[in-house]
């Protein structure tokens, strides 16, 4: 019942988000500091609830411990990682899942699986942690990077369709933020072309389309446990899937090419393999954050939803659409975006330095990845160029032109972390009246 209710709450709030119901008016008055001046112009800083990050107590001292007195520490010894592994399948609605090294090695483990290497093109968003790009090119392969719709901040699917050639070897959607990206529109993408989806869901624990978890839709999803995520063990992460030969496959490659006994090389000839296995530590770490994962998702989901209906309210700043399919994001980030000119011109850095000084920490997030010299000066490597020639490098540079994310992350982009939405509902009432503050003094606050 609980959870039907909460289904209701938040498909309402997805939808108020993407701007196809008007949520009801709010009153902003609450006895609070609205005609006050910001803190850069002399005002009090106010005081908030966010919260500290990692969130620990004896649970996980006494799982650490477990461990360290069983003498078994690493996955080939102990138990502790397979029961991670069936608890995480089971939250994720999944037949299985494997644990490995972080999420980065989540998403080499399955290319190595699906032997992605030179001459095959990754069709990836723009929009991403530079990990997801990292991937594809520790393969030699060639990443495609996808434009960014603006209005949820997630992969364009127009673009991303238009994008695949007799190269394409997989399609790897982003969750950003850990809202979903229009998975049924990539699904229809993925079976008419006959290509294999990988999620990257390292942001998007506990996210759901249309009630199931995402990192089930794909042949396989992508989680992140490094410290910053919603399910933290320091670094870890893990794939979830519905095929046995495809986990079968993927445990193989980050276990040296072996299979579950580690005394054969099960998969045949040709494969390839690494060690990227997790310990019995992490495993022990992540089963004790999970028995607060839930009741933390939906805290982030109320108070997200909540500062949604706020800033819905405020002209010039404009939260990140969710898709219709959403029925759950992990809200690993809190996206919006902000217009100046309803701001007296005032620059977004100003307004961050301004949002800053009240106390609410504030970030542009992502920038022109396509564009970075990181990026731009794969098309001079020397691999790159004996793969691929330098006419088709020169090309991949043109193809990874994305104005729409230029525009979004020159201008507009801001963020805030998950841990703000583990406050309190009365902190997302003062980061809407600091931003009114802000927006009323405007012109003062202009250098
Ligand atoms: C979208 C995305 N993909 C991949 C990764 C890589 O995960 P990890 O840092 O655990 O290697 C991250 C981590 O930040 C991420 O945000």
């Amino acid at each position: 019942m609980k959870t039907i209710n909460r289904r209701h709450f938040l498909k309402a709030s997805a939808i108020a988000g993407a701007g196809l119901a008007l949520a009801p008016k709010l009153s902003f008055a609450q006895g609070t500091q609205s005609n006050n001046k910001p803190v850069l112009l002399g005002g009090r800083k106010p005081s908030y609830n966010f919260s500290r990050w990692p969130i620990y107590d004896q649970t996980e001292e006494k799982a650490l411990l477990e461990v360290l007195h069983s003498n078994k520490w690493g996955r080939l010894n102990g138990s502790i990682t397979t029961k991670f592994e069936a608890e995480y399948a089971k939250i994720h609605g999944t037949a299985h899942s494997l644990a490995v090294s972080s999420g980065t090695s989540a998403l080499y483990t399955m290319f190595g699986a699906l032997n992605v290497g030179p001459g095959d093109e990754v069709i990836l968003p723009v929009y991403t942690f530079v990990a997801s790009y990292n991937v594809v090119v520790l393969n030699y392969a060639l990443p495609i990077l996808i434009d960014t719709d603006i209005e949820t901040f997630q992969i364009d699917t127009k673009k991303m369709e238009q994008a695949i050639t007799p190269q394409t070897k997989l399609l790897m959607p982003v969750h950003i933020g850990g809202s979903p990206a229009d998975i049924d529109t990539i699904l229809a993408i993925g079976r008419k072309h006959n290509l294999p989806v990988i999620e990257d869901a390292c942001q998007a624990h506990l996210a759901e389309w249309k009630g199931k978890k995402v990192g089930s839709f794909g042949l396989g999803g992508a989680f992140s446990f490094q410290s910053s995520k919603n399910l933290n063990c320091a670094e870890g992460g893990a794939i979830t899937s519905n095929s046995k030969e495809f986990i079968d496959r993927c445990y193989s490659f980050h276990n040296q090419g072996q299979g579950g006994t580690g005394t054969s090389y099960e998969m045949g000839s040709g494969v390839r393999g690494t060690n990227l296995r997790i310990t019995e530590f992490q495993a022990g770490l992540l089963l004790a954050q999970m028995s607060r994962l839930e009741q933390q998702a939906r805290k982030r989901s109320e108070n997200a939803a909540y500062l949604t209906r706020l800033f819905n309210e405020i002209p010039g700043i404009t939260p990140a659409k969710l898709y219709r399919g959403t029925t759950n994001s992990a809200y690993h980030l809190y996206m919006f975006r902000y217009d100046q000119s309803k701001f007296a011109g005032l620059s977004r850095d100003r307004f961050i330095e301004a949002l800053s000084a009240e106390g609410i920490p504030c970030s542009r997030g992502y920038g022109q990845m396509n564009s970075s010299d990181y990026v731009r000066g794969l098309a001079s490597n020397k691999h790159y160029l004996k793969i691929y020639g330098e006419k088709t490098m020169k090309e991949w540079l043109e193809r990874n032109q994305c104005p729409q994310n230029d525009k979004l992350t020159k201008e507009q982009s801001l963020w805030f972390t998950q841990t703000m939405l583990l406050g309190e509902r009365s902190d997302m009432d003062k980061i809407a009246e600091a931003v009114r503050r802000i927006q009323k003094f405007a012109k003062e606050l202009k250098k």
